[in-house]
């Protein structure tokens, strides 16, 4: 049996950062408190695990603010200039684990603001991410996720804008809602700051279902991004399985095929995908 993990499976390149930042400090801390603001990832079994080495999950600002000492790591989603403020306040330690390219929006929105630019941020406004580039921003910004939403914003002609966008927006929907700005009389700057690592991975996910026999996609069971992987391989291969851990994994699936694909979901560690790998191999 031929089995192929896409290389793109699993962690981007940002939470992989983040995770291992809070593993690492967890090894330094020697019983220091420890804390993420936020699960570090949306995977139960990461924040189980974390917990038991005695990291702790600050779950908002109160819970935030009822902390005296220690230290607590900032996710790569990245939180707004206030919760920065917040934490130096308090005096705690922090270490920040904010993707660069998260961190890279924070300081356009921050410049573009001060210079009188008003910001417009295209993406799902009660989002952890946007709600923390929405925090960089001097003055008044603006949250858009469908085109309703662009026909709706209205400023004063010539008013200068700077458009950005929540780096897992999908490109086409933002160029959409670009172009309806663009048709009004504002002097608008447009950066695009979507990351590539989502399209990248289900790019690949969608060339290697289209080789093999069977396509195991494993992701939790509320990511979104999991269940978008599994409809895009699903148009490629008909025997296209969706899977959490090995436990789901069915013998008949596999049983008379020759070669099968592996990819994950952005929140799905590497230990799972390696099981799976080891198991289909092994075992069919
Ligand atoms: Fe991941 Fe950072 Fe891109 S967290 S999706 S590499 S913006």
């Amino acid at each position: 049996m031929k089995v192929v993990v896409a290389k793109t499976a699993g962690f981007c390149f940002g939470v992989k950062r983040a995770v291992d930042t809070v593993y690492e400090q967890a090894g330094q801390a020697g019983g220091a408190p420890l804390y993420t603001y936020g699960p570090i990832i949306h995977n139960e079994e990461v924040v189980r695990d974390l917990e038991e080495k005695g990291v702790r999950v600050l779950n908002s600002e109160e819970e935030l603010e009822q902390v005296t000492e220690g230290t607590v790591v900032i996710r790569s989603h990245g939180v707004s200039r206030r919760i920065c403020e917040k934490l130096e306040a308090q005096g705690l330690r922090v270490v920040d684990a904010t993707c660069p390219f998260v961190k890279k929006i924070h300081n356009i929105v921050r410049e573009e603001s001060e210079k009188g630019r008003t910001i417009v941020i295209v993406g799902d406004g009660s989002h952890p991410e946007v709600e923390g580039i929405r925090g960089w921003c001097s003055g008044k910004a603006y949250v858009i996720e469908s085109p309703e939403e662009a026909e709706r914003l209205k400023f004063p002609e010539g008013t200068r804008l700077c458009i950005v966008s929540q780096t897992t927006f999908n490109y086409n929907k933002f160029q959409v809602l670009v172009e309806i700005i663009l048709k009004k009389s504002y002097d608008s700057i447009v950066v695009n700051t979507i990351c590539s690592a989502t399209h990248e991975r289900q790019a690949e996910a969608r060339k290697l279902a289209s080789k093999i026999d069977v396509m195991l996609v494993i992701g939790g069971k509320h990511s979104s991004n999991t269940q978008k992987l599994y409809e895009i391989c699903r148009k490629e291969c008909n025997n296209t399985y969706y899977i959490q851990t090995i436990r789901d994994l069915q013998k008949e699936w596999l049983e008379g095929r020759r070669s099968v694909g592996i990819t994950a979901g952005a929140s799905t560690p590497n230990h799972i995908i390696e099981e799976v790998q080891r198991n289909v191999r092994i075992k069919f």
